[in-house]
């Protein structure tokens, strides 16, 4: 299977981050057509729609679309932020486009500004992104020393300064609203939806906010094409999609494969299952989307609509497997112990409900929980789901409801007997 085809094509190389290697893969040249207004911004936004460039930090808004919010030509200051704090429990794929490719990220969002009217941009990275900062900033460096980047790029009077921060290592702040409160210096609390960002955003002003490999795909499909970029995928998943797929299995990793790839050549990259053991259960995007049974999964395929029809969502790309080994209560009881660690507190279903679903399961395993307390986890998360001002309520909503509507028997397991003998499903 073709693999490294987008975000990561640099990384079999000897230097896979210095601007000489990114420079080999006709690095900046799309960046040099637009300033020299060989392409339009116009194209480039119908370029990346045509090519099925789905947002790739976890809901998967269209792109290109988002970047039409903003009117280039309206006075004022613009902002793009890229999203690189990479918090969903399971996902590590942005760490590796900028540790070992973070030139075509700088590409990426340089073409994304100038589309969009920016001239500056944040790539705002969690607070443990020590080695992907330095290389972000070393790549930065080498950018400006190239005059692709700053004030009066290539003598076209365009400017585009760009700023690498790093955050303090808080989940919420991978909330795009929450992030901009960060980037202003205030405590990140994700904000009221509408207005949405690109009409009020940075400091007030119009601004797009993108995941990291959502930007780092954007020169590649220029380069090489919308056709090229959408037909690797499926007709509704375009191009390739980065996986980190981690749990039971033998080679935990993180792979690139074309939209629509099965789930099982996937595992088959990861090394198969840990010990041979039978898959159990696969959570597809990061902690916070729908646990799938393994013999579902089996036979699904990884793209948007393929995550879809198994009532689960691609997310993050976070791909989390357990065996057969696996007890489903205290799996769900860890996913539920680290949102009630994140949760900001702003919202009360989130900020008391998290507590109380994690105090539950608590109970449940100690052998304190009666069958009713099963259906007091589902009512609990219907009550955070969808009455919270940012998504992190549904983040912590749908793993409850899922985990139990596959593996009630489990739960109920615990109540009865007070202990897991659960071996296999
Ligand atoms: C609690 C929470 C955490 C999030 N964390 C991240 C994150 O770490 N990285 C990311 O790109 N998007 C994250 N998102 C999604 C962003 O709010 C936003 O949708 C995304 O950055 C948009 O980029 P895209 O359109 O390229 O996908 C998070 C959302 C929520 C509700």
């Amino acid at each position: 299977m073709k693999q490294n085809l987008v975000c990561y094509r640099t990384f079999e190389e000897k230097s896979p981050s210095s601007f000489e290697t990114y420079k080999k893969f006709n690095g900046y040249t799309t960046w040099e057509k637009l300033l020299k207004g060989k392409m339009k911004p116009s194209e480039v936004i119908d370029a990346i729609k045509a090519a099925g460039l789905m947002g790739r930090g976890g809901a998967g808004f269209p792109t290109g679309l988002k970047m039409s919010f903003i009117n280039r030509d309206k006075e004022g200051q613009k902002y793009l932020v890229c999203n690189s704090d990479e918090s969903e429990p399971g996902t590590s794929k942005d760490r590796f486009i900028m540790q070992k490719n973070p030139h075509q990220l700088i590409e990426g969002m340089a073409i994304a500004a100038y589309t969009m009217g920016a001239t500056v941009g944040y790539n705002y990275m969690r607070g443990e992104f020590m080695k992907e900062f330095e290389s972000c900033e070393k790549a930065l460096k080498e950018a400006k020393k190239a005059g692709l980047i700053g004030k009066n790029i290539l003598g076209t009077g365009i400017n585009f300064e760009l700023i690498n921060i790093i955050g303090a290592g808080a989940y919420i702040v991978g909330e795009e609203t929450a992030m901009l409160e960060s980037i202003e210096g205030k405590r990140a609390m994700p904000r009221f939806k509408p207005p949405f960002p690109a009409n009020y955003g940075l400091y007030g002003k119009p601004t797009t906010v993108n995941n990291t490999e959502s930007l780092a795909s954007i020169p590649v499909i220029l380069d090489k094409g919308a056709e090229w970029f959408k037909k690797l995928g499926t007709e509704k998943s375009g191009g390739t999609k980065i996986f980190s797929v981690s749990g039971h299995v033998a080679k935990p990793g993180v792979f690139e494969i074309p939209m629509g790839t099965p789930f099982k050549d996937l595992l088959e990259l990861a090394g198969g299952m840990l010990d041979n053991r039978g898959c159990k259960a696969v959570i597809p995007g990061g902690s916070s989307m729908k646990i799938v049974p393994g013999k579902t999964m089996l036979k699904a395929e990884m793209s948007y609509e393929g995550m879809q029809s198994v009532g689960s969502a691609i997310g993050s790309g976070g791909v989390i497997v357990m065996d057969d080994r696996t007890c489903m209560v205290e799996a769900l009881a860890c996913v539920i112990k680290f949102y009630e660690d994140e949760s900001c507190g702003q919202c009360t279903p989130c900020r008391e409900g998290t507590n109380w679903l994690h105090q539950n399961l608590r109970d449940i395993i100690a052998g304190k929980g009666k069958i009713k307390d099963v259906d007091l986890l589902v009512e609990i998360a219907g009550k955070i789901e969808g009455k919270t001002i940012c998504a992190f309520g549904e983040a912590v909503a749908w793993p409850v409801q899922s985990f139990i509507e596959h593996f009630r028997d489990e739960f109920e397991f615990y109540c009865k007997n007070g202990y897991s003998k659960v071996k296999g499903k």
